[in-house]
């Protein structure tokens, strides 16, 4: 008989337990370019995803594909080292998966970072924007299907898809800090194109942001699992109708590395304060 996702999940969260000692109940998935938040952590354990069982092997450059677990601002939390993209192939149960096995090992607070793509003219490339709301527009939802209770419930809210809470903290950080923060509605599109002008222009116009190709189903999954979740997009490249700068894979990895520091400050500070 073919295993169901709940055996799936319990049979991967069984092996990363016979791995490391100490589950988190803090995660951080990290995104294109802003993989050096690993650095700043006091790693304990690093698990490289083609050795879990279950997991989906990451493909993209510049993803390293692992999960490690360590201390990073007083807080004993895991990292996602790398995320699976739906235009990689993945389908939307894969690229959640991880999350779901987070959520076993008792997780119950998700960070989520990415690069993406301005559409609010108040935005400059560097900028980070802290994800307020988001609006899903890939084809699929990842909990289309059978849906089991134990996981989350069949119809679940998305009304604070993002913690207000977390929001919070993270404004007076900002405040405390000097940092140039800015709010908005992130949106997840499949890529891997990058948009046309007009697309980035609909997507304003449908009360977007930001856009990239990511973090929506990983949010999705974490709020019907019952975690609460704080997002930033670091701000690669600007979209719109009189923008005629094409960006790039290069230009975005590049911004967002640049966006490390800032990015890595308020991560930090904020797990000191939660
Ligand atoms: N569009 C989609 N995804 C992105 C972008 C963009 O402009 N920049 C970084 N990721």
């Amino acid at each position: 008989m073919e295993k169901s996702l709940f055996d799936l999940i319990k049979e991967t969260e069984n092996y990363i337990k016979s791995r490391v000692e100490k589950m988190p109940e803090i995660a951080v998935i990290l995104g294109s370019g802003l993989g050096n938040l690993v650095d700043h952590m006091d790693v304990v354990a690093e698990l490289p995803y083609k050795e879990i069982p279950n997991f989906p092997i990451s493909t993209v450059a510049g993803h390293a594909g692992k999960l490690i677990f360590g201390n990073l601002g007083g807080k004993y939390i895991m990292a996602m080292q790398g995320r699976f993209h739906y235009y990689e192939g993945y389908d939307m149960k894969q690229v959640t998966f991880p999350v779901r096995v987070m959520k076993s090992l008792g997780v119950n607070t998700l960070f989520v970072s990415n690069a993406a793509g301005g559409m609010n003219k108040e935005f400059r490339v560097g900028d980070v924007m802290i994800i307020t709301d988001q609006i899903n527009l890939f084809p699929e939802n990842p909990l289309r299907g059978r849906n089991f209770e134990e996981l989350g419930p069949r119809f679940p809210s998305m009304t604070e898809a993002y913690s207000h809470e977390l929001i919070k903290k993270a404004d007076e950080i900002a405040l405390e800090e000097n940092i140039r923060i800015m709010h908005g509605v992130y949106v997840g599109t499949t890529g891997p194109t990058f948009e046309t002008p007009a697309e980035y222009e609909y997507f304003r116009i449908i009360g977007g942001d930001a856009v990239g190709m990511s973090t929506v189903p990983e949010v999705i999954v974490a709020n019907h699992s019952g975690m609460r979740c704080f997002g930033v997009s670091v701000i690669t490249d600007l979209g719109g109708k009189d923008i005629l700068i094409p960006p790039s894979h290069e230009e975005v990895t590049k911004a967002a590395e640049t966006a490390q520091p800032v990015m890595t400050k308020i991560i930090k500070k904020l797990l000191e304060r939660i």
